[in-house]
């Protein structure tokens, strides 16, 4: 059997930067607020003047993925594309990624899990690439929320947090043993789908019944959160993806070089680091910056990691994540 190894990473965030204090002209807000629950300072959200989607900057990130990977867009065999936020309702963001970038009539396949997105969408090309369906698979987390929130003090709570952008890894496959995504790990809750949902763009609330109604007060169409129920369940489910992860490979926390969580917020980062007794110099965090960018978090940060030289070969790197669905999980790799 074959390994998948990353081979190129890449991300894009829209240049628009939002401020805490900006936030103030749309909301009753403050800066305090936020950093304190959240550890968020500003983040990015496309500006609608200009050409940024979902699937646009997904396909800015693969860019530079791909040429990172010392490859060409038609030495691409599949793409997988996590987003919650798609450009369209149907088709998904996988076919356009295939068009804009002028590829062959290769798969394209969605993954619909939010903050598991990346996680999920790793596990799945990691698959295809050790059966040996598959050499190279594009992978992409991109996620447009400012497009679909509520700014104003009604919709606050969750508002404040998301933020735009785009990451991309290509998963290549290697026969250097013991190297690459050595083991992944998933698991979902449906019972606790509508703590963390958007349920009004949906067949249960179809498109004649919009219509009809045309209810300015119908928050159904902005996404909802249960707050503190996520956050618990969160601390939780983290850790035991982390433990799940490294027992599966015989490894002990102390083994971990890297660890990337999903940037939901940086409480329960802090709260991880704390139970892992994990050192600064261990834990990424980039939430300050960016907010809460769903499928595209994980990716990003592992690229800003990357690129800052705090990943180096043979580091043991644990990626975790866990959100709407419940979804959650863990992909452990040897670099
Ligand atoms: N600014 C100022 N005040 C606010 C804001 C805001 N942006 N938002 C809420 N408040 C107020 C509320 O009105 C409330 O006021 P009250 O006490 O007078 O009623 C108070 O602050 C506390 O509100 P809570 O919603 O209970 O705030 P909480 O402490 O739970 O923090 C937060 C909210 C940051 C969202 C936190 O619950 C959290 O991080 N949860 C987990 C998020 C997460 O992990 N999500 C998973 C991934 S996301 C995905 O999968 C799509």
């Amino acid at each position: 059997m074959y390994n998948s190894k990353i081979t190129g990473l890449g991300h894009y965030v829209p240049e628009n930067v939002v401020t805490n204090n900006d936030l103030k002209e749309f909301m009753d807000t403050s800066d305090e607020w936020i950093q304190e629950r959240t550890g968020i300072k500003e983040r990015r959200w496309i500006d609608p003047k200009t050409e940024d989607t979902t699937a646009v900057m997904g396909v800015k990130a693969a860019r530079i993925a791909i040429e990172k990977a010392g490859l060409t867009k038609d030495d691409i065999d599949f793409i997988v594309f996590a987003t919650l936020s798609p450009d369209m309702y149907f088709p998904g963001g996988g076919v356009q990624v295939q068009e804009m970038l002028d590829m062959p009539t290769i798969g394209a396949l969605d993954i619909r899990n939010q903050c598991s997105g990346f996680i999920y969408a790793m596990s799945v090309a990691d698959q295809f690439i050790k059966t040996g369906m598959y050499k190279n698979v594009l992978v992409i987390g991109s996620e447009n929320h400012s497009g679909g929130l509520d700014k104003s003090t009604r919709g606050r709570n969750v508002s404040v947090i998301f933020g735009d952008g785009a990451g991309a890894a290509v998963l290549s496959r290697s026969e250097e043993e013991g190297k690459g995504i050595l083991s992944s790990h998933l698991h979902s809750e449906g019972k606790h789908a509508k703590e963390l949902a958007l349920l009004g763009p949906s067949t249960g609330k179809w498109v004649p019944e919009i219509l009809e109604k045309n209810d300015p007060d119908d928050v159904s169409y902005f996404p909802y959160m249960n707050g503190q129920f996520v956050f618990k369940h969160a601390v939780t489910r983290f850790s035991e993806a982390i433990i799940e992860g490294l027992a599966a490979n015989n490894l002990q926390k102390e083994d971990i070089s890297m660890l990337i969580p999903h940037q939901a917020n940086l409480r329960i980062a802090q709260f991880i680091q704390k139970k892992f007794q994990l050192s600064d110099d261990k834990v990424f965090n980039n939430i300050q910056k960016y907010g809460n960018t769903t499928a595209a978090s994980v990716i990003i940060a592992l690229t800003e990691a990357f690129e800052e030289g705090k990943i180096k070969d043979n580091d043991l790197v644990v990626l975790a994540a866990f959100g709407s669905g419940f979804t959650w999980g863990s992909v452990i790799i040897r670099w």
